[in-house]
């Protein structure tokens, strides 16, 4: 086809200066000329042939002329095509306030002005210092102005006053794979990932070409106030293929249908002029899926590049003789003279050498590609980049990235703009995410490399919609309040190279933008209302939000969120000083007394506490094999011989907090440490009718795996776990302790047996396996079979039931009306809300995992959306009575128990001590576990956990964990 865009050849010699020297080393000038005249020969020569189309007269080959011509066209079209690749025109580059939004239109656009007055803004780089005015219209921000400063606001404006709330950009994720990977995922429609047919290196396939723009994650994941999304293909290939951004903007155009192209950020944008994106990938996973080594993948790939160089080195080489093929004069004389040359070199050369395949390396080679690599470890980003320096090629990007931290120099050093898009806490969960650390975003931000925190959005486990907590939780491990919020707008936003458009609060930029209900860094933090191209996500009357968000209106949960300031970072001790903090605690509780001074607050039942004095100082007396003693300083100096004792070690606390010991429930800890690697587990059990497995005999204690160090850190002192089994009956749980000195023979398991596990669903896949629950149940009540079904049917032994969907749950329910006395325990439990009432009646607990779970399969697709969607399932079952727990089902995340307390406490209407039983005293009423002392008035017995900062707003860090014999079995755990 031949478009010609003259256009683009006028006034811009800067672009084709900086062009022309890639194929022409003599100057821009002749080059230029050479353009010029072979684009009025083509001419002359198409209104040749159009006359003899015309005239009716054949062409014969004989013809001199139409040889010509063709040899002509052939040689024009081949130098369209070198200026165009040089030529690579760049959309709008620079927000300005008359600008139009590319995605708005007449019909679906926003209409009328909004004005939000009164905002605390986050512009992108940082909380500006006094509130403001944001104006935006058709899609884009035309005002942001201090408030009342008489701002002439736009008399059609709809104005929403938010009272001094929040307000951020909407915020960016660099990493998803939402409409590749729709919800709830079937394999019909399951298209991240080309392979294996088309082999590991696809640089021409297209994410947009796999898409379902009906994706109900699109509206879930703008909820949680991400308006921006670049969606990637999978890492399954070297090179995956080309990426898209999108806006999370359901169904947006003019007629509201499931359009691809109206998703795209780009929408709007000529498609020769939009930015390209291009998704790599190394280490494990091309391995894994494809058999090569790591040599063998860094083989294809340079074997590729190179292929694409050598093309590259053709094309230029061609371009060059072929701008040469001028002289100069006029263009009749240059005709004339030419016409011969120009057939000959058409022979010699043939036409300008292309490749459709490796269209997108040639693009990739020329700089005109944004490259988005997955990379873990160290020596695999050396390696890449290596590879891709090879051939000039630098990523804008790497992503997950777990070990990045441990180079930031060699990083700089080797790419100095990179952006490491990684995760907060997921990790790991494979070899080369086992070396991550909580830390990572603040070790890389501190070094000067740019960090931005994004989701992956596989399903649940990676789910964009919390996006935000990710950056919530960076900062709890140190990350600074504007670095935080800037990983999850701005960085990725010029990472993407639409730091024009998103990523900024800023005058001309589009208006996506959210106002949240407490400080966006706050555990928890909320969308009050979300504005995607200007347009309200959750709402058709915007004045709603003006009256929900004055300060004197309490919604009728009174859960609106009050906490407007920034949470602090946890406290961090060097290494030296908690080596010399911890030997004075343990020599002092040793051989006298340790007093810790300090304490804020008890988050637990402490005797003789008078409740209403709130400002009674608590202490903490620790005595050699004694029992601690936690109250006012009176009670315990009257227990213990304090003042007369010359030996007393005192640990002043500044913001002292006291929790029971939490305790992680389900996870891998002691069984597996590695996922994916069945070497670092006890291995899986067929558990079955037959044989039923104990986790007891394989739990491993000795160098307890990483998890272990997060769950300690988290304040977990105890854990629950059950064998790793694939069938439905999957054996007994253990209950271990997660202290670093507490192994098989030195008190690591606290009980032997905690609970008889089984897994109905998709996740055990076999037969139905509320039969094979009956049939043990039945068979215990009959005092047959394993001890352990007896046990289980005479409610001594716990029946833990994992199941996610309300029709298992619904039969698990009529299960325990056909044996009321086993003790049923729900596990998973995304469907329970729906059931609130009746497992509430059946007295069924329930240890949910999907209290901001996802509707990710066909089983859980009913799960509720959560804040501010609907309300949030633990709320729905806390209202009806259930009894809750909560556990994190990912390994990686049990340090975050408390801040999960903290999240269903928020939105249920839980203090503190509320919600922190869901995460610890809970599970001793949930497993019959109760090491509540029995109505002798004396409060909590139990581990408990000393904190500097509340645990429950991720401000906190562990003093010393301590059992409930009083000694102490963990100080200062801090990880990586
Ligand atoms: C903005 O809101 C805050 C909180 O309600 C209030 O204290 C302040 O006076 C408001 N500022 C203006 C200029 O209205
Ligand atoms: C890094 O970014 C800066 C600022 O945008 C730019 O001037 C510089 O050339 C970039 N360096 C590399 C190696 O890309
Ligand atoms: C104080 O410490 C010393 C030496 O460690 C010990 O001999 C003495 O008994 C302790 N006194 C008390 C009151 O604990």
């Amino acid at each position: 086809m031949l478009g010609l865009p003259y256009g683009m050849m006028d006034g811009k010699s800067d672009f084709y200066a900086h062009s022309a020297r890639r194929f022409e080393t003599s100057g821009h000038r002749r080059a230029r000329h050479a353009l010029r005249r072979w684009r009025v020969l083509i001419w002359t020569a198409l209104c040749a042939g159009i006359l003899f189309l015309i005239n009716g007269v054949p062409l014969s080959s004989n013809f001199t002329l139409s040889t010509d011509l063709t040899a002509e066209r052939v040689l024009y079209e081949g130098l369209q095509q070198c200026y165009e690749t040089v030529n690579h025109p760049k959309g709008e580059t620079a927000p300005s306030a008359d600008r139009h939004n590319p995605r708005w239109n007449a019909v679906s656009g926003q209409k009328t002005p909004i004005a939000i007055q009164n905002a605390t803004l986050f512009d992108g780089e940082t909380t500006l210092p006094y509130s403001v005015d944001i104006v935006f219209d058709a899609g884009v921000v035309r005002s942001v102005t201090p408030t009342n400063s008489n701002n002439s606001l736009p008399e059609d404006a709809e104005i929403i006053n938010v009272h001094g709330k929040h307000v951020t950009p909407g915020l960016v994720d660099l990493h998803s794979h939402h409409a590749l990977l729709p919800f709830p995922s079937l394999s019909a429609t399951s298209d991240a990932n080309e392979r294996p047919l088309l082999g590991p290196i696809t640089p021409f396939v297209r994410a947009t070409d796999g898409f379902t723009p009906s994706d109900p994650a699109i509206k879930l994941i703008a909820s949680g106030g991400v308006t921006s999304s670049l969606v990637l293909p999978g890492s399954a290939n070297i090179v995956g293929g080309q990426a898209y951004p999108v806006k999370n903007l359901p169904y947006p155009g003019a007629a509201a249908e499931p359009v691809i192209d109206e998703l795209l950020l780009e929408d709007g944008i000529q498609e020769s002029q939009r930015q390209r994106y291009l998704k790599m990938a190394c280490g494990e996973n091309p391995r894994r899926v494809y058999g090569h080594t790591r040599m063998g993948l860094a083989w294809l790939l340079r074997k590729e590049l190179n292929k694409a160089k050598e093309l590259l080195e053709k094309q230029e080489a061609w371009c060059a003789a072929a701008s040469k093929l001028q002289g100069e004069g006029s263009e009749f004389r240059f005709r004339l003279r030419q016409r011969d040359q120009v057939s000959a070199f058409v022979e010699r050369e043939g036409p300008r050498p292309d490749s459709f395949d490796l269209e997108t390396f040639l693009a990739l080679l020329r700089g005109e590609i944004n490259l988005n690599v997955h990379c873990y470890t160290p020596e695999d980003l050396e390696t890449m980049l290596s590879v891709l320096h090879e051939f000039g090629v630098h990523p804008r990007a790497f992503h997950h990235a777990l070990e990045a931290w441990q180079v930031p120099e060699l990083l700089k050093r080797l790419e100095p703009n990179v952006t490491i898009a990684t995760f907060a806490d997921s990790a790991l969960y494979k070899a080369e995410a086992y070396d991550a650390s909580l830390q990572a975003p603040k070790i890389l931000h501190e070094h000067g490399v740019r960090v931005a925190l994004k989701s992956d959005h596989t399903g649940e486990s990676d789910y964009a919609k919390y996006l935000l907590d990710q950056a919530s939780v960076a900062h709890s491990y140190g990350l600074l309040t504007d670095a935080a919020l800037q990983s999850v707008t701005s960085i990725p936003a010029e990472s993407m190279q639409q730091g024009h458009r998103i990523g900024y609060m800023r005058l001309g930029y589009d208006a996506d933008l959210v106002i949240w209900d407490s400080h966006p860094l706050q555990v928890g933090a909320t969308a009050v209302e979300v504005f995607i191209d200007g347009r309200p996500l959750l709402r058709k009357d915007l004045k709603e939000i003006s009256k929900q968000l004055e300060p004197t209106y309490r919604e009728p949960q009174g859960s609106l969120d009050i906490r407007q300031q920034a949470p602090a970072t946890r406290p961090l001790m060097k290494a030296e000083e908690r080596g010399e903090v911890c030997k004075r605690i343990q020599e002092g509780a040793a051989k006298g007394t340790v007093v810790f001074t300090g304490i804020k607050e008890a988050l637990l039942d402490v005797p003789g506490l008078d409740p209403n004095n709130e400002h009674s100082e608590l202490v903490l007396v620790l005595e050699a094999n004694k029992v601690p003693c936690l109250g006012s300083k009176l009670t315990c100096l009257s227990q213990s011989n304090l003042q007369s004792s010359n030996n007393d070690t005192e640990i002043p606390l500044q913001n002292g907090y006291i929790t029971p010991g939490l305790i992680a429930f389900g996870n891998n800890l002691g069984i597996q440490d590695i996922p994916s690697e069945p070497s670092t587990g006890d291995g899986t059990s067929k558990s079955g009718i037959e044989a039923v497995h104990f986790a007891k005999y394989g739990v491993h204690l000795h160098g307890k795996g990483k998890a272990f160090g997060r769950a300690r850190i988290g304040g977990a002192t105890k854990a629950v776990t059950p064998p790793h089994g694939s069938g439905v009956l999957q054996g007994v749980s253990v209950g271990i302790r997660t202290g670093p000195g507490e192994t098989l023979l030195d008190g690591g398991v606290w009980r032997d047996e905690v609970a008889l596990h089984f897994s109905i669903g998709q996740g055990a896949k076999v037969g139905s396996g509320i039969e094979t629950i009956r049939r043990v149940l039945e068979q215990g009540n009959k005092g047959e079979g394993d001890d352990v079904f007896i046990r289980a049917a005479n409610e001594s032994l716990p029946v833990v039931v994992q199941a996610y969907n309300p029709d298992d749950i619904a039969q698990l329910i009529l299960i325990k009306r056909d044996f009321p006395r086993v003790n049923l325990v729900i596990y998973g439990g995304h469907g329970a809300a729906l059931l609130a009432k009746p497992l509430a009646d059946a007295d069924i607990p329930v240890i949910l995992t999907g209290n901001r779970g996802a509707p990710d399969t066909w089983e859980k697709k009913d799960t509720l959306p959560g804040p501010p969607l609907s309300d949030s399932p633990a709320k729905i079952l806390l209202d009806a009575g259930v009894l809750l727990g909560l556990a994190a089902k990912d390994d990686s995340k049990i340090h975050g128990l408390a801040r999960e307390a903290r999240w269903a406490g928020k939105f249920a209407g839980l203090d503190d001590t509320e919600a922190i039983r869901l995460v610890s005293t809970n599970f001793d009423e949930i497993l019959g576990l109760s090491s509540k002392a029995e109505g002798d008035g004396e409060g909590y017995k139990g581990d408990f956990v000393l904190w500097e900062g509340n645990p429950l707003s991720g401000e906190g860090s562990v003093v010393i964990s301590v059992k409930e014999d009083g000694s102490i079995s963990d100080c200062w755990p801090e990880v990586d």
